[in-house]
C-alpha cells in the first residue's frame, strides 16, 4: 500500500447535466467526494477540457444516424452520467490498498472515455486505466489540453493511417482540438502537410507548422494525398476520395453511421473511435515536454464559468477550451 484513504468523506463541486439542451442545462452542484476502491486513485483535478464530445452529449447533437444508438449508450432522455468531461490533470490525493503505480502527491493526467466525470473537483480512476504520471515540466493546463485532440490525431495518423516520411497528408479542418494536434503530429512523423481551414483561421494554422495552408472554400487539388483526415464533418466520402492517390486513405472522424458502416467494407475509408491508451498519452506528454508539440489552449475558464465554456465550444474554437479548478 502506497497511500492512505482518509476516513472522512468531504463534499465536492461537480458540473451536472440533468437534461439534454443548451449550455444553461449545466449546473454546479455539491455532491459527496468519490472514494477510491483498492485499485483506484483519488485525483484532485486542476484542469479539464470541455471538448467537442462534451457539447455533443450535452446537446444530444450526435453524428448522422447515431441518434438512437447514442441515446441508448449515454442515456435516452437525459445523460446517464450527469458529470461530463473526459480529460483531466491533477494530483493524487489518496490511493487504494492495491495501488502500486502511483503515490499520494503524484501529478497525473489521463482520460476517462465514455465514463466521463472529469468536470468535477475530484475523480476516482483505476491505476490500470488511461492515467499516467505527468512530467513536471508540462503544466496541468497543457496536459489536460493535449489529451483529447492529441490521442485522436495520434491514433488516426500513426496507428491507423501509418503515415511516414515523405507522405502527403491533408488535415481538413485544421484549427480545432484534433486538427491543431494533427497538423503538428503529421509533421513530426515526417509527412508533407497541407492544412485546410476556414478563411479567418489560415494565419493561426500556418503557425502550427504546416507546409501549406489553404482556405478550404477554395481548395480544389485532387488525387494527391496519401491520407486525408477530416475533422469538420463537412467532407463527403466522394469529395474526400477525390483528393486521394489511388491507394490513399480517408479518415472521417466526425462521420455518421453510414460512413462507419461503409468503412467496414471500403479499405480506403477509416471511420472508427479513438481509444484511450496509457502509452499514447505518455508519448504525447513526452512530445509536449520536449516542445515538439505545442498545446493550443484558446481560453481557460474558472470552473464556476462552466456554462460559458460550453457556450464557447458551441460557437467554435481554435485548439482547446479548458476549465481550471
Ligand atoms: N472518431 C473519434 O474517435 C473522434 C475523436 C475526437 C473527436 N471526434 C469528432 O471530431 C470532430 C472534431 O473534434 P475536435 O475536438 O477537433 O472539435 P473542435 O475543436 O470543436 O473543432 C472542430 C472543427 O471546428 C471548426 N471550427 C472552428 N471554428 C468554427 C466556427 N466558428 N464554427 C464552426 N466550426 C468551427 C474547425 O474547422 P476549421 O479548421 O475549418 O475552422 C474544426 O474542424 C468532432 O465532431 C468530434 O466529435 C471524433
Amino acid at each position: 500500500m502506497v497511500g492512505k484513504w482518509r476516513a472522512t468523506i468531504s463534499p465536492m463541486k461537480a458540473a451536472h447535466v440533468t437534461q439534454y439542451g443548451s449550455p444553461e442545462v449545466v449546473t454546479i452542484q455539491e455532491v459527496a467526494q468519490p472514494q477510491p476502491k483498492d485499485d483506484e486513485i483519488l485525483v484532485r483535478i486542476h484542469s479539464s477540457a470541455v471538448t467537442a464530445a462534451d457539447v455533443r452529449i450535452r446537446a444530444a447533437r450526435f453524428p448522422k444516424g447515431f441518434g438512437l444508438l447514442a441515446r441508448l449508450a449515454f442515456g435516452y432522455s437525459k445523460p446517464r452520467n450527469a458529470v461530463l468531461g473526459n480529460t483531466f490533470s491533477g494530483v493524487v490525493e489518496a490511493a487504494g490498498a492495491n495501488v502500486t503505480e502511483f503515490q499520494v502527491g503524484d501529478e497525473v493526467c489521463g482520460m476517462t472515455g465514455t465514463q466521463m466525470g472529469t468536470h468535477a473537483e475530484y475523480l476516482v480512476i483505476s491505476q490500470n486505466k488511461a492515467v499516467v504520471k505527468k512530467p513536471k515540466a508540462v503544466s496541468h493546463q497543457d496536459a489536460a489540453g493535449v489529451l483529447f485532440g492529441g490521442t485522436t490525431a495520434l491514433y488516426f495518423l500513426r496507428d491507423k493511417g501509418q503515415i511516414g516520411p515523405g507522405q502527403q497528408v491533408l488535415i481538413h479542418g485544421a484549427s480545432g482540438a484534433v486538427g491543431s494536434n494533427a497538423v503538428q503530429l503529421a509533421k513530426h512523423l515526417g509527412a508533407k502537410v497541407t492544412a485546410a481551414t476556414r478563411p479567418g483561421k489560415t494565419d493561426f494554422v500556418a503557425r502550427l507548422g504546416a507546409d501549406r495552408v489553404v482556405d478550404y472554400t477554395k481548395e480544389t487539388a485532387g488525387g494527391v494525398y496519401d491520407l486525408v483526415l477530416d475533422t469538420s464533418g463537412r467532407l463527403s466520402v466522394s469529395q474526400g476520395k477525390a483528393l486521394l492517390k489511388p491507394q490513399g486513405k480517408l479518415v472521417l472522424i466526425a462521420g455518421g453511421l453510414p460512413e462507419l458502416l461503409r468503412s467496414l467494407i471500403d479499405k480506403q475509408l477509416i471511420g472508427d473511435g479513438a481509444p484511450e491508451r496509457k502509452e499514447n498519452i505518455a508519448y504525447l506528454l513526452s512530445l509536449v515536454e520536449s516542445k515538439a508539440l505545442k498545446v493550443v489552449n484558446e481560453e481557460v475558464y474558472p470552473f464556476e464559468n462552466v456554462v460559458k465554456a460550453h457556450q464557447h465550444v458551441d460557437e467554435g474554437k481554435s485548439g482547446n477550451v479548458l476549465l481550471q479548478f
